[in-house]
């Protein structure tokens, strides 16, 4: 329904780019240490965290806007305001870290996004500010407004996460295509030593390094965006062999698909090998989109 069907249009808004501009140097100076952004990426819930902190001004302003309605119950939405208000600053912390490693477009997506939720964040402080001046009819419906403005902006939100999928995993949709059972990557000896190569069985592409008699096998396009891993660089994490995709900077474990450091934050699907009579079989023990070891 209109205007929700135009949303695809902020896809290609230029004009939003010159903003993005002035702003990605600020948020690059802001994210420099990597635990912090692997924090806010969500690396250590194995899941984007910005959907899971949106919950709290999501939740508690519509809670509010149910409460204004109801007389003797306007003194709790107010304090229920307040508490979005609190909330959305770390959910916003957690969107401008995802937004910094989006493509163009979702970057312009984004952008209008965020500009809905800074009016939105707005339009409740007014609210909050209305109310302590005992102007509380202003304050109602400041806040309305600012229900209103958000939930046009979570609508954004959704169109970024769901049709332009920022969020979801892009090694899943790969590996769900692989053919049943073991298949044949061919002879041990034509796999270069120490170097990542990729191969392929159906359509699906892997990132294939092996090491010695071992042999690694994980998805080879990056859950982050679908970088393709195998032209990344290898490195050690912990003791473990890791790949860094060369798109964004995520590092996965070689051995079991891993994340190490985001923006990924969903494991990349890690084949089974196994050799016999010095031929290379990998097969796909089913999906792991967490980080579960
Ligand atoms: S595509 Fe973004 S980190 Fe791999």
């Amino acid at each position: 329904m209109w205007p929700f069907n135009q949303i695809d249009r902020l896809e290609n808004a230029q004009p939003l780019d010159a903003v993005a501009a002035k702003i990605k140097p600020l948020v690059e100076k802001a994210l420099v240490n990597r635990r912090v952004t692997d924090f806010l990426h969500g690396v250590w819930l194995g899941h984007p965290l910005h959907p899971v902190l949106v919950q709290v001004p999501v939740g508690a302003w519509t809670s509010a806007a149910i409460l204004d309605s109801v007389p003797r119950a306007r003194p709790a939405a107010t304090l229920l305001i307040g508490v979005g208000i609190a909330g959305a600053i770390p959910a916003a912390a957690t969107g401008v870290a995802d937004w910094s490693q989006q493509d163009t477009q979702q970057q312009r997506t984004g952008l209008a996004h965020a500009m809905g939720n800074v009016t939105a964040l707005g339009l409740y402080g007014a609210s909050l500010l209305a109310r302590s001046q005992a102007r509380h009819g202003l304050g109602r419906a400041l806040a309305y407004a600012g229900f209103a403005v958000a939930g046009a902006s979570a609508t954004v939100g959704g169109h970024l996460a769901y049709r332009q999928t920022a969020g979801p995993s892009h090694a899943v949709p790969h590996a769900e295509i692989a053919p049943p059972g073991w298949a044949d990557l061919g002879p041990l000896v034509d796999l270069p030593d120490g170097e990542p190569v990729q191969r392929s069985i159906g359509d699906v592409p892997l990132f294939v390094l092996r090491r010695g008699s071992r042999v690694h096998v994980l998805v080879d396009r990056c859950s982050h965006a679908s970088g393709p891993l195998h032209e990344g660089e290898l490195s050690t994490e912990g003791g473990r062999e890791c790949i860094t995709c060369p798109w964004h900077g995520s590092t996965f474990r070689v051995d079991d698909g891993r994340v190490v450091h985001g923006p990924a934050t969903a494991a990349q699907p890690a084949l089974q090998v196994r050799t016999q009579d010095g031929r290379v079989g990998v097969r796909l023990p089913g999906l792991s989109m967490g980080n579960d070891d």
